[in-house]
């Protein structure tokens, strides 16, 4: 690992090379973005799609988790000087990942237990982050609320998959969106992440990341006897 000091303040952050600031405002411009685009497209909706009024409620508390998220990692943009536009959903072309149409109640349970998981894996690699406020959001709330996420997804699909025609909807959900998720890691020999691992703002490269997500999402839905589809990294 990278033997970077930790940057412990905002002001401690300024005083860096302008290319660790750059860095770390990449990443938290992302993971700014990456929330809100989430809360907007699957969290907010799936509300609607909610079966009954405890899955409702729990809902309402991802969507609620992940609306504030994004303004935990928005603060921090702001205090670092990421320009507002740089934010804004509406200018900042998104993942492919955000463009599943989300339609069915199976799909959102999907994208939490598999979507969440990927999300878990980016939080941890900030979890010993140079720059000690990251670092924080990524600590305090953000990483225990994310496990959350992917087990509320994992507890709603092991209790479909119970039936075996809903069992059918969770697969073809699977299907169509596992494809997606490796994407959320970025290409393999990323120039901005051997800057990333640099600065020791994280710790590992996209294809380690990648190949971890891949074996663990796999371990998941065996787990609830569904099949793997073949990813673009796994092929
Ligand atoms: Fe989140
Ligand atoms: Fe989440």
């Amino acid at each position: 690992m990278s033997a970077y000091p930790d940057v412990k303040t905002v002001d401690a952050f300024k005083q860096q090379p302008q290319e660790y600031q750059d860095a770390v405002k990449k990443i938290v411009r992302s993971h700014a973005v990456n929330e809100l685009y989430g809360a907007q497209v699957f969290d907010e909706p799936a509300i609607a799609l909610a079966p009954t009024p405890y899955a409702k409620w729990l809902t309402c508390r991802v969507a609620m988790e992940e609306y504030h998220h994004h303004l935990r990692f928005k603060t921090l943009a702001d205090e670092i000087g990421v320009q507002a536009e740089d934010l804004d959903t509406r200018h900042k072309r998104p993942l492919s990942l955000f463009a599943f149409p989300l339609r069915t109640w199976e799909e959102f349970c999907v994208i939490k237990m598999l979507g969440d998981l990927a999300e878990i894996l980016q939080v941890e690699d900030l979890l010993h982050c140079s720059f000690v406020p990251l670092r924080n959001i990524a600590r305090t709330t953000t990483m225990p609320e994310e496990k959350f996420h992917a087990q509320f997804g994992k507890d709603f699909c092991a209790e479909l998959v119970q039936a075996p025609a809903r069992k059918v909807a969770v697969q073809d959900a699977v299907n169509r969106f596992y494809p997606y998720a490796p994407e959320f890691f970025g290409a393999a020999g990323s120039r901005n992440n051997e800057l990333y691992r640099t600065y020791r703002i994280k710790q590992r490269k996209n294809e380690e990341m990648r190949a971890d997500y891949v074996s663990r999402a796999q371990a998941v839905l065996q787990s609830l006897g569904l099949e793997s589809p073949v990813t673009a990294a796994a092929a």
